[in-house]
């Protein structure tokens, strides 16, 4: 997203819509974190899908997704893809890129906060349940 700042309030958008909104929180909220993505970086860093200049998905990596959980750094998270571009794969992709970004910043693990539908998918992708959260959330986290 520093290469291409366009997009960054489509990622606030979905990323609001998806996980935020139905919580009560403001869209300024994400508009504010998505911006920390603009720092120098490595993390957070936040990952755009694009075809042309359209916006397809996006992905970040963050320090810390789960504040209970101080002690495992970093995560992926706000994993999102356009409704018309799902089941192709992109998904994935976006979370393999994460992981390896956040390995090559030297993480020698990395966490991701799952619920009980997502599971499989990043079972699927290699990740492993470590925990569960008190509200049913699955902590799963991955290998360099
Ligand atoms: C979760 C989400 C990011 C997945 O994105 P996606 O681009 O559809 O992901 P993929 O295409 O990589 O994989 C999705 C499924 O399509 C399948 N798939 C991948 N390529 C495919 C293809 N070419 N043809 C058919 N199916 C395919 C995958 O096997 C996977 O199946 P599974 O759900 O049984 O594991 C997307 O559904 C989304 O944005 N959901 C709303 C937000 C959300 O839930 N985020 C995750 C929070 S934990």
């Amino acid at each position: 997203m520093r290469d291409r700042p366009g997009f960054a309030d489509a990622v606030a958008d979905r990323v609001w819509r998806a996980f935020w909104k139905n919580k009560g929180h403001p869209l300024s909220l994400l508009t504010g974190l998505v911006r920390e993505s603009f720092g120098a970086g490595p993390i957070p860093t936040a990952l755009v899908a694009q075809e042309d200049d359209t916006f397809i998905g996006t992905v970040s990596i963050i320090a810390c997704d789960e504040a209970t959980r101080p002690q495992y750094t970093p995560w992926v998270a706000a994993l999102w893809v356009e409704p018309d571009y799902r089941r192709r794969g992109i998904g994935a992709a976006l979370v393999e890129k994460a992981a390896a970004l956040a390995f090559g910043a030297g993480a020698e693990r990395v966490y991701l906060l799952s619920g009980p539908n997502r599971r499989l998918f990043y079972e699927r992708l290699g990740w492993s349940v470590l925990e569960t959260t008190d509200d049913g959330m699955f902590i799963l986290s991955r290998e360099a």
